[in-house]
């Protein structure tokens, strides 16, 4: 892997007005150009383990059940009955025995989303239930993440009432394939693992910030002293080093002050290294924006994530989840807890100051201020998010 020096910030990089921060309508915008647009992650493949299982996800305005059916696949359906547009599902997750049925007239689909019955229907002249299977967005798996795309040229559009044709895939050349817009990140981690590793807990937060204030915080340790003296004391606040710089991902290394030791309440860790992490990467901790919904951190022996959701200009949804080996779990006496607390209180000094930032910036007196050197991925983070937004 390529390590670059901290890049510093060229002369005159400042924070975005505050507009991009607190107002409503670039909320909307935001809506409309990221979250209807890019690539989103909605969980992890481990949620289902058989047939069947499901959870609900809401994005953009829009329900989806994101389900795998009998074949393995997984697919994130529009929530939406195909006969007179009732939502389908109205739990958090569960399992689906065989079909998913409507709860207004019982039209029953397919866990691929065909529709398999529609009562009554078979008199009504033309009908042809192969026209109607459930709309689906499409679905990207990666290191054991689910990803989805709502971008409307993307929904899987089966029906022939919508274009005349059926089983359409109408991805067009040129439009952004996941493989193509994570191409800098696939294979990129695999020395830890990821995609066979295993939830041990989360803890879901509410921020009153701006969902951006996450992500430029994260890109940072110039706070680290201050607000977290805990985490200094274990990683030099000034020992970041970047890898990817520019663009939609963004981040690189840290390094622990002693070999040996891990992020922890106590500084050790009695668990193994990840996969075949060895060498340097023993006594780093590497953490990623993963844009416009996930962080990334991969420790020696864990990793951590972030899924974040925008629920309005001025709140954040942030589920923190801490995977492990799935060997190290099956331990009689595994446990987490060192970790979970290390990080709830690290992520609670993070939303206390990002919250105090949020506040700021609906003052008349907040205007652009300037990046430090140590700031340079926030200035790269701002470059990608408004050439997003077309600004
Ligand atoms: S609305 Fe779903 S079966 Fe009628
Ligand atoms: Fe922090």
């Amino acid at each position: 892997m390529e390590i670059f020096a901290r890049p510093s910030v060229g002369a005159g990089a400042k924070t975005l007005p505050a507009a991009w921060y607190i107002s409503p309508d670039v909320f909307a915008q935001e809506q409309e150009r990221i979250f209807r647009s890019e690539w989103l992650c909605v969980g992890r493949e481990e949620s289902l383990p058989r047939a069947g299982d499901f959870f609900t996800v809401e994005r953009a305005g829009e329900s989806l059940i994101v389900t795998r059916d009998a074949g393995g696949t997984v697919h994130a359906f529009y929530n939406v009955c195909r006969h007179r547009g009732t939502r389908l599902c109205s739990e958090e997750s569960g399992h689906f025995t065989g079909s998913i049925q409507c709860p207004y007239h019982a039209w029953t689909y397919a866990l691929d989303g065909k529709l398999k019955v529609a009562r009554n229907m078979a008199e009504v002249p033309g009908f042809d239930p192969a026209g109607y299977p459930l709309k689906e967005a499409r679905v990207a798996l990666w290191e054991g993440f689910i990803f989805i795309n709502l971008r409307p040229s993307l929904i899987l559009r089966q029906a022939q009432d919508d274009n005349g044709s059926s089983n359409q895939d109408d991805t067009r050349p040129g439009q952004d394939t996941f493989e193509r817009v994570f191409a800098p990140l696939i294979g990129r981690f695999s020395r830890w693992n990821v995609e066979n590793l295993q939830t041990a807990r989360s803890i879901t937060y509410e921020l009153a910030c701006n969902w951006k204030l996450v992500f430029l915080n994260y890109s940072e340790c110039y706070h680290c002293p201050l607000v977290h003296p805990q985490l200094d004391k274990l990683s030099p606040s000034d020992s970041g080093h970047n890898d990817l710089s520019e663009g939609a991902f963004l981040g690189g290394y840290s390094e622990l002050r002693q070999h040996g030791t891990s992020l922890t309440t106590s500084g050790r860790s009695s668990r193994e290294p990840l996969g075949s992490v060895g060498g340097d990467d023993l006594d780093r901790v590497y953490y990623y924006t993963i844009f416009p919904s996930l962080l990334l951190s991969l420790h020696p022996d864990y990793a951590m994530v972030h899924y974040c959701k925008p629920l309005a200009a001025d709140l954040t949804k942030v589920v923190c989840a801490w995977l492990f080996d799935p060997n190290a779990m099956a331990k009689p006496d595994f446990d987490p807890t060192d970790v979970v607390e290390f990080w709830d209180l690290t992520n609670r000094q993070d939303w206390h100051v990002n919250e105090l930032t949020q506040r700021g910036l609906n003052s008349r007196a907040y205007s652009p201020g300037p990046y430090s050197n140590a700031e340079g991925l926030l200035s790269a983070f701002d470059r990608h998010y408004l050439s997003i937004m077309g600004a």
